[in-house]
């Protein structure tokens, strides 16, 4: 690799993330947004691990599940916005050839790792609902921690073949990205040079496996809990059922919503612009907003921040629950 990158051509060792630095204007009022998002993200992420972990009513694998998924999104928008943050502040926006790949490969394995949880969690919610009684024996403790173990190991393990490949591109210039942070297309459609359009027919398909066979298996559940839902005839039955399910169902929305509006637009309708608003969807808002959809719509969750807190500090949430 190391000959690779020598030659004629300059050597690039560093990478200019030009992020919001076409708004010089509005680089304090950027920072001061994006810190309140982090602290937001970040506080409300780490309540819902300590509601799982310190709540024994919270000890059932739809909370484990949460819990986890709280615990990568805190690692996500850590891969993220500090950095973005320390540029917004200090105007320095260039990030290392190492960094860039590491922030590739931490967000891409995460990102990965949420794909995964989001279908073992659509899986869980199936099993609940439309085989209430096997439930109890089928996802036991054992289950449901070779699930776990199995979507971290296989998030972390899923970027690796587009890492191998990317080694072996040349990155020769200009080393600017008009992103706020390393993303794989950027990086590749503008830094690479050479020919690199077979290994990226391999990388889509790569990505494709990881996102879309998740995203198959949480549409095959939310289709048999959907079947079960409209058999059911009483109506209490029906809205207790929506109810366990609705929180996931509304976070697995945003995220695909966003990842499709991101990577299944027309290559013509490609404005940096939209593409930056779009992935901060993704990568700022979601983990921003799954938290919130969990504790304002959950009544399990609701009650144990009442009990962590006090009845009377938290009753002003009750006014959200029309949410
Ligand atoms: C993650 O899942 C495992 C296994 O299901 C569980 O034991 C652990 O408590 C979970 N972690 C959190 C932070 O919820």
């Amino acid at each position: 690799m190391a000959n690779k990158r020598q030659g004629n051509q300059t050597i690039i060792t560093e990478f200019i993330l030009l992020g919001f630095g076409n708004l010089p204007q509005l680089q304090t009022l950027l920072f001061l947004l994006f810190l309140v998002i982090y602290i937001v993200t970040m506080a409300g992420n780490i309540i819902i691990i300590a509601l799982v972990v310190a709540n024994q009513n919270l000890h059932t694998p739809m909370y484990f599940f949460l819990g986890n998924l709280s615990c990568l999104e805190t690692c996500y928008t850590s891969t993220i916005l500090p950095r973005m943050l320390a540029s917004l502040r200090t105007g320095d926006r260039t990030i290392s050839f190492g960094g860039c790949i590491t922030q590739f490969y931490i967000f891409g394995s995460l990102l990965a790792t949420e794909c995964l949880f989001l279908s073992v969690m659509s899986y869980d919610r199936y099993l609940a609902i439309c085989k209430p009684l096997h439930y109890a024996a089928l996802m036991n403790g054992r289950f449901c921690l070779q699930l776990t173990a199995c979507s971290w190991v296989s998030g972390f393990l899923a970027p690796l073949p587009t890492m191998l490949l990317m080694s072996q591109f040349t990155f020769c210039g200009p080393n600017e990205l008009d992103h706020f942070f390393c993303d794989l297309s950027p990086v590749i459609k503008l830094l690479a040079c050479g020919d690199t359009s077979r290994s990226e027919v391999f990388i889509v398909l790569i990505s494709l496996i990881i996102t879309v066979i998740p995203f198959l298996m949480v549409l095959v559940s939310y289709a048999c809990i959907l079947y079960t839902i409209l058999k059911t005839t009483s109506s209490e039955g029906r809205h207790k059922a929506f109810s366990t399910c609705s929180s996931h169902l509304t976070v697995v929305i945003l995220f695909y919503g966003s990842a499709c509006a991101m990577y299944l637009r027309p290559k013509s309708s490609h404005i940096a612009d939209v593409d930056r608003v779009v992935a901060l969807f993704y990568t700022v808002v979601t983990p921003t907003l799954n938290p919130m959809i969990y504790s304002l719509r959950n009544q399990e969750v609701k009650a144990a921040l009442r009990r962590l807190r006090g009845r009377k500090r938290f009753s002003n949430i009750q006014g959200w629950s029309w949410f």
